[in-house]
């Protein structure tokens, strides 16, 4: 099982530092350009509007940033205020039209042009960026309090949140120490079957949590472990349950996850939650570093049988050519090519293909009703540098192409991990039939040219790359596709 290892093992302390380094190269590079756009803005007269920080630039660091750069954000700055803003304009122009920022996987590409567009896309238009960077090179005027948008709330809960779950006790981390896994027991006590429409985590102590996933216990495995006083137990490696799915996946920056009214999770009677927790106690600060953790999850509730029942799935991770051609995908016209999931040390650009080809039953009874994706993500760790996921279908249903791109993220990085939503309605949603094939094309870089492969390695004392294995420690790899899918519930 590897569902555990889904997200974050470890995330880059050195890369934060590394960061603060680059900062202070952006901050000298963009001061030059300041110096230089006020010269040339100097001599042009065209100039109608000036931009200024309430009218142009607040609208937009309310929309598109301050879910991460707020007060005990993950963000290591604030952009709320004129006097956040107005020293970092440069680096707010560099930073978003490299698109760093906002962080955004999904992105498309001439090989890879998802049919819709996503949900909750926070990427900045063209002209947007091209404000911050006007805004930088004309003086960071502050303008008119008038012109202010209203103020909003940056961590708005879960809408008509029907039930809030929080560990036993809180949960400290020291400063020093590394990264952490907890997996926290929550009980929902559910008498009857009951459908999820929505969830959300809260996290405690924003600045150490890093990514929590809400696994499912329908059996109660999870109850039956030695529980610490805060009702938890380590997981690095795995949350150590066998009969499990995720709930939710939740990083920084993410909203809450709410599904339509006709859209719902299952959990069955009984069934106990894991709130597995990864702690990553980088920060500056000690102090807020220090202060015990209390996440909390909400739940809302279906009150009747949803139309479309929702699981997740993750598809991939084979280390094997399977018998009928699924799995590892081995080919024969690569010269390099391996028969089993390894990523030689020295490799670059070195492509893992998986496939799946979906059964045409799985209760041995029904068939396999036609499933939409409703939300998909990839995963991989350090090594990974791209990830394309793709359909072929047997027999595409009008007005589906047989072939299709569902996912491309180019730019693959760990530490900006998410499930994409497509913008249209269910009955739209890409379809997945029997004997419909998926392809996850995994790209990995493990030289020292990659460097989150440099992080990586120094992080655990190694100077040069090894030979990269599928498994769930930091120094592994993966290669897998995470599915949210909808099947009509059957009357
Ligand atoms: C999902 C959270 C998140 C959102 C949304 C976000 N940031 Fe960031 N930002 C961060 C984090 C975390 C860092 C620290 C660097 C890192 O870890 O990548 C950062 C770093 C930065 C930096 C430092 C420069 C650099 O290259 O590292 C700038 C400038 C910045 N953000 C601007 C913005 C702007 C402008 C927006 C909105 C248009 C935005 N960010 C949206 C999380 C976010």
């Amino acid at each position: 099982m590897y569902e555990a290892g889904l997200i974050a093992k470890l995330a880059p302390s050195a890369a934060r530092r590394a960061t603060i380094a680059a900062m202070k190269f952006v901050t000298a590079l963009g001061l030059s350009a300041v110096t230089l756009a006020l010269a040339s803005a100097c001599s042009s007269s065209t100039q109608s509007q000036p931009v200024t920080f309430h009218k142009d630039v607040e609208p937009i660091l309310q929309a598109h940033c301050q879910s991460c750069h707020v007060a005990g954000g993950i963000a290591p700055f604030p952009l709320v205020t004129f006097a956040d803003a107005k020293p970092m304009a440069p680096m707010l122009a560099v930073a978003t039209a490299s698109k760093k920022m906002p962080p955004w996987g999904a992105t498309e590409s001439a090989a890879c042009a998802p049919r819709f567009g996503w949900t909750h896309d926070p990427r900045l238009s063209t002209a947007q960026i091209a404000t911050l960077d006007t805004w930088s090179k004309t003086g960071t005027l502050e303008g008119n309090l008038a012109d202010a948008p209203p103020p909003v709330d940056a961590r708005p809960g879960l809408p008509g949140v029907q039930m809030e779950l929080q560990p036993a006790g809180p949960y400290s981390v020291s400063a020093t120490s590394s990264d952490a896994f907890r997996c926290f027991v929550l009980d929902p006590k559910l008498a009857q079957d009951t459908w999820v429409s929505g969830a959300n985590v809260i996290p405690g102590n924003a600045e150490i949590v890093h990514h929590v996933i809400l696994f499912t216990d329908p059996a109660g495995e999870s109850a039956k472990k030695t529980l610490g006083a805060d009702g938890g137990y380590e997981c690095f490696g795995g949350i150590g349950v066998q009969d499990t799915s995720i709930l939710m996946a939740w990083a920084p920056g993410m909203q809450a996850q709410e599904f339509p009214p006709n859209v719902g999770t299952k959990l069955t009677a009984g069934t106990q939650l894991v709130m597995q927790v990864h702690y990553h106690p980088h920060t500056v600060a000690a102090a807020t570093s220090d202060k015990p953790d209390l996440t909390r999850a909400q739940l809302r509730f279906n009150p009747a049988t949803p139309e479309y029942a929702l699981v997740s799935l993750l598809l991939g991770n084979f280390d094997k050519t399977e018998k009928n051609g699924d799995g590892f995908v081995y080919d024969s016209s690569d010269p390099q090519a391996l028969s089993t999931f390894v990523i030689p040390a020295g490799a670059k650009d070195r492509t893992v293909t998986q496939r799946v080809t979906l059964p045409p039953t799985l209760d041995g009874k029904n068939a396999l009703p036609t499933l939409r994706i409703y939300g998909i993500g990839g995963h991989m760790h350090w090594v990974g540098t791209k990830v394309e996921i793709t359909a072929h279908r047997l027999t595409p249903l009008d007005p589906e192409p047989q072939d299709e791109c569902l996912l491309g993220i180019p730019n693959w990085d760990f530490n900006w991990q998410r499930v994409y939503h497509y913008d249209t309605d269910i009955e739209t949603l890409p379809s997945l039939r029997q004997f419909d094939q998926v392809t996850l094309k995994c790209t990995y870089d493990n030289t020292l040219q990659n460097s989150k492969v440099q992080l990586a390695l120094s992080q655990q004392g190694l100077k040069q790359p090894a030979d990269v294995k599928l498994g769930e420690t930091t120094l592994d790899e993966m290669c897998l596709g995470i599915f949210q899918l909808v099947a009509k519930v059957a009357p």
